[in-house]
């Protein structure tokens, strides 16, 4: 993330009178005008389907969503008034978007800008191809300055619609102005794994076959599908959570060491983990489906009542896989990644499992049992690491302890930024680091995508249990004691 000031332009959200954009974007804007990363006037034109909306209508509308994440106070000053404007593309016909085209470029003449344009898509995915090809279409695909366009997942629901899909942004928009969003790449614990790993000669000379036994990748979430029912009942755990967050954290992990700290160089490295993961094999999968249960006491409904949701869905809440990747690094060490919606609490942590010592010298003292060290990365909430050892228990006999050094942000840093922060700045200062290249997309779904068709029924598990025991011999458990 860079933090000059980033270069003057317009930021249109295509879609942005929805969710994203209250719940992320604005108030990701917004912390970016007030930190000073984005000199004012940072100008947002949002378009819409809804023809009543106006720039004053959204304006208010905005305002009140900076007030609801309480940011702002309602008589407080405001940005919004300044430099929020909507436009409704009626049905989004080639004349909508030479309107649209008309509208852009008289917001930068108000406003002196150069003619930089971010097109964020805030959209359904169905609704991805079409807008991006009516942009190409009137000549949004290039202006005066530069122009980025920005994709969220879902992208594509397997490899060939990757490769598809691709190729039909590849039409108008080159690579290098295609950002795909995988928000967990702009989380700071999530960019810190490179600094930890290649900052840090004590770690990154362990981090091998010959010294970890295992990796386990965990996120888990106590939500539940949070009035996505419809659109989470066509997608699942495994495509919603498997294909990019958690296989993001994955390559991350796992890459060798980049040439340089550059965007391409990076991406490079993921692709090649990914392309080194051995074809998964369905016997290594478990999936689950939260029944009703209870979350911090308090009733919750099974996942077959939540609204939107089939009453007979087979679709999995929660997934867990082992993963076994095939170069000189890591053969042999079992990758094994777990994730759910409903468990007991939301955490995301990646521990990475040491093996025990070649043999005890403790051997003699049955007391003295020994446990394998671990390293524990919590990404999020609590951020911070735990990386566990023995010590000897004063006095006798002879017998150890499992104790820890701990790191935490929060005794550290006095605020993490927003994943979405990150990312937009990045977007408009044209650092592509953190996102998606097209390969490493089409790379996650080739590896998930023959197992997609042949995944085994889930089986039930409580809200608010860690999943069903059937996914247990997917983990290892905590403390691994070694053999005497
Ligand atoms: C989204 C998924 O991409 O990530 C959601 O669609 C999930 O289902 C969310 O809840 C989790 O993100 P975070 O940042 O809360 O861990």
């Amino acid at each position: 993330m860079q933090t000059d000031s980033a270069p003057r332009h317009l930021f249109v959200v295509m879609g942005g009178t929805g969710d994203l954009m209250s719940r992320k974007l604005l108030p990701a804007i917004w912390h970016l005008v007030q930190g000073g990363a984005l000199a004012e006037p940072a100008v947002v034109l949002a378009t819409g389907r809804r023809d009543s909306w106006t720039d004053d209508s959204y304006r208010a509308w905005g305002h009140q969503a900076l007030e609801e994440a309480g940011l702002i106070q309602s008589d407080g000053p405001d940005w919004c008034d300044r430099c929020m404007y909507y436009h409704a593309l009626g049905d989004g016909t080639e004349a909508d978007y030479q309107a649209l085209a008309s509208r852009i470029e008289q917001i930068e003449r108000e406003h002196g800008l150069p003619g930089n344009r971010v097109f964020y898509m805030a959209l359904p995915s169905n609704a991805f191809v079409p807008t991006v090809q009516s942009l190409g279409k009137v000549g949004l695909n290039s202006g005066p300055g530069w122009t980025r366009i920005v994709a969220e997942k879902p992208f594509g629901h397997d490899h060939e619609s990757a490769i598809e899909l691709n190729r039909r942004i590849h039409e108008h928009f080159d690579e290098s102005q295609t950002y795909r969003i995988d928000h967990y790449l702009g989380k700071e614990t999530v960019q810190n794994l490179l600094t930890f790993r290649f900052a840090n000669t004590i770690f990154e000379s362990v981090w091998n076959r010959q010294h970890v036994g295992s990796v386990e990748i965990i996120v888990a979430e106590s939500v539940g599908v949070e009035g996505r029912g419809e659109f989470y009942d066509q997608t699942g755990a495994f495509r919603d959570m498997v294909q990019n967050h958690l296989s993001q954290l994955l390559t991350l992990t796992a890459m060798e060491i980049p040439s340089s700290f550059e965007a391409d160089a990076i991406r490079d490295e993921k692709v090649k983990v990914l392309r080194s993961v051995e074809p998964v094999n369905v016997k290594d999968i478990a999936l689950g489906q939260y029944s009703e249960g209870l979350i911090d006491t308090e009733p919750v409904s099974g996942y077959l009542r939540e609204p939107g949701v089939a009453p007979n869905s087979r679709t999995e809440t929660f997934a867990a896989m082992q993963l076994n990747i095939s170069n000189w690094r890591w053969h042999g060490v079992p990758f094994l990644l777990r994730t759910g919606k409903r468990m007991p609490q939301r955490t995301t942590q990646i521990s990475v499992n040491f093996r025990c010592p070649v043999l005890s010298i403790f051997r003699q003292h049955e007391s003295a049992q020994m446990h394998a060290n671990s390293l524990i990365m919590t990404l999020q909430p609590n951020e911070g690491f735990d990386f566990r050892f023995e010590v000897k228990v004063p006095g006798g006999p002879l017998r150890l302890e499992t104790q820890s050094l701990k790191f935490n942000y929060a005794d550290a840093f006095e605020r993490l930024p927003d994943a979405y922060e990150t990312l937009l700045l990045d977007i408009i200062t044209g650092d592509q680091t953190l996102f998606v290249r097209a390969d490493e997309v089409e790379e996650a779904w080739r590896l998930y995508t023959p197992v997609l068709a042949e995944l085994p029924t889930p089986h039930p598990y409580a809200a608010g249990t860690v999943g069903p025991s059937q996914a247990n011999r997917l983990m290892v458990p905590r403390g691994l004691s070694c053999p005497l």
